[in-house]
């Protein structure tokens, strides 16, 4: 087992894979002698599967997975955001739609959507979204179908692989002076129009302003 965990490690080194893959090789085969040790049932391996693909789904092409979102963020994001009455905000990845409920509370009036690609996180927003009686909405599909440019806002929490292609389709389609509002992941090379520091954690919101 030894011999497998270090050959998979060097393997994972020798392939310039990023650091902690090294560790994950590592304690892949140990973790499997452990559990074959432990006689454990076939039925928790398929339900821990089964709980992982709705959760995390397409991680491996989208390669943003789910995380939630600090406390403080919604409240800091719609301070700095104009006075209009009825702002077309979404939050694309919106997870367990904390950032939408929250936000249609603090600004009511606004039209708040969320669309998330897992189900699970969507069930729950969508469920969440029913029992408080939220008027934000919940969609289940991927956000490069949507047309950035009915949104006054597009805020989003997703991964550094992304923001990227997610600045050339702000850019794309999104109308003059609406925002994109990143949280924790600043578009490389591009000047944000403001950030502010948001969570105890020290994580940065990046806004920008479309020309
Ligand atoms: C960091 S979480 C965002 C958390 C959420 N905004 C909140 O308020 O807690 C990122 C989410 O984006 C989703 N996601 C990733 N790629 C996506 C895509 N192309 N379209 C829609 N959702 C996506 C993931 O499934 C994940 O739930």
């Amino acid at each position: 087992m030894f011999t497998q965990s270090s050959l998979a490690s060097l393997m994972a080194i020798w392939l310039k894979t990023a650091y902690w893959w090294r560790y994950i090789h590592f304690s892949f085969p140990v973790a499997i002698g452990l559990a074959i040790s432990f006689n454990i049932s076939n039925n928790f391996f398929l339900v821990g599967f089964i709980l992982f693909a709705v959760l995390y789904w397409s991680v491996f092409l989208t390669q943003v997975p789910y995380y939630p979102l600090q406390k403080g963020v919604c409240e800091s994001v719609t301070t700095l955001l104009p006075n209009q009455e009825r702002l077309k905000v979404i939050d694309i990845g919106s997870g367990l739609g904390g950032f939408c409920m929250k936000f249609v509370n603090l600004r009511p009036g606004s039209i708040v959507h969320g669309i998330e690609i897992a189900p699970l996180p969507w069930l729950i927003s969508y469920l969440r979204g029913r029992v408080a009686a939220s008027p934000a909405k919940f969609t289940l599909g991927n956000y490069h179908q949507l047309d950035f440019a009915e949104f006054d806002i597009v805020f989003a929490y997703l991964s550094p692989a992304v923001t990227l292609d997610l600045w050339q389709k702000a850019s794309k389609e999104m109308r003059p002076k609406t925002l994109l509002v990143s949280h924790e992941f600043p578009i490389p090379n591009i000047q944000p129009t403001q950030s502010f520091g948001a969570t105890k954690h020290g994580k940065i919101t990046y806004v920008y302003a479309m020309r």
